[in-house]
């Protein structure tokens, strides 16, 4: 079978990697959208017509499956795509990685960082709610870090400031979330984990949604 992995440009490779080390039999195709990327500042029409677009092209690859490695498609198109292809498996990271932030968790606080549409689509907030209803959700918009992390800047003093405005107010101390759990709701962060984990210190959990969809796809298609 060949597997179809969408992204809104090359951040999704962070999921074909997770693939290829637990899925090697498959054949791959790759689709990122680099020519109208990024999405996370985009409309949610906008998003659905490229996201359309692209899984349509997937399938007329000769697709058996399509995973949709990008946050904000799956975000806000994955249920339209499914009303309109519902005899084939389609894929999204939200509630994969929703899950596993859910099971992180010892103190019922997590926090999300996504792309602006992604967080105001409000889709990790309900799939995590729906996970674990009592737990409190933070969401922060983080778009402005994935400008630097294409640049390549994936370890730099102006990164560490960059996602330390981002998470102040999830951190611990007075008036802050004070989350044990952090969720990493976009493509390209997985590649800055470790500065996030530096910024949060060793009592945060951070959770990768690409690995978990990875994890996910590898439990479907093993079926
Ligand atoms: N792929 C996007 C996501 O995971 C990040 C890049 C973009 O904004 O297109 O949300």
């Amino acid at each position: 079978m060949k597997i179809g992995i969408f992204d809104s440009g090359f951040g999704g490779l962070t999921i074909l990697d997770s693939l290829l080390r637990r899925l090697p039999q498959y054949d791959y195709l790759y689709l990122g959208d680099s020519a109208r990327s990024p999405y996370g500042g985009r409309s949610l029409e906008i998003v659905h017509r490229f996201t359309r677009e692209a899984v349509q092209w997937l399938f007329d690859e000769g697709c058996g499956l399509v995973v949709i490695a990008c946050n904000t498609a799956s975000a806000l198109a994955l249920q339209a795509l499914r009303r309109r292809h519902p005899t084939v498996p389609i894929l999204g990271v939200v509630r994969p990685g929703a899950t596993a932030a859910a099971l992180a968790t010892r103190t019922g606080r997590i926090g999300v960082v996504a792309t602006e549409a992604t967080v105001q689509s409000g889709a990790y907030f309900a799939a995590i709610k729906e996970e674990s209803p009592a737990v409190v959700v933070a969401e922060r918009a983080a778009s402005a870090l994935v400008p630097l992390i294409e640049s390549g800047e994936l370890d730099s003093p102006r990164l560490d400031a960059a996602i330390g405005e981002v998470l102040a107010p999830l951190r611990s101390g007075p008036g802050s979330w004070s989350i044990d759990t952090l969720l990493l709701g976009c493509t390209h962060f997985p590649l800055i984990r470790a500065a996030f984990a530096r910024c949060l210190g060793e009592s945060v959990a951070v959770v990768d949604a690409a690995a978990a969809a990875a994890a996910g796809l590898a439990d479907v298609v093993a079926v």
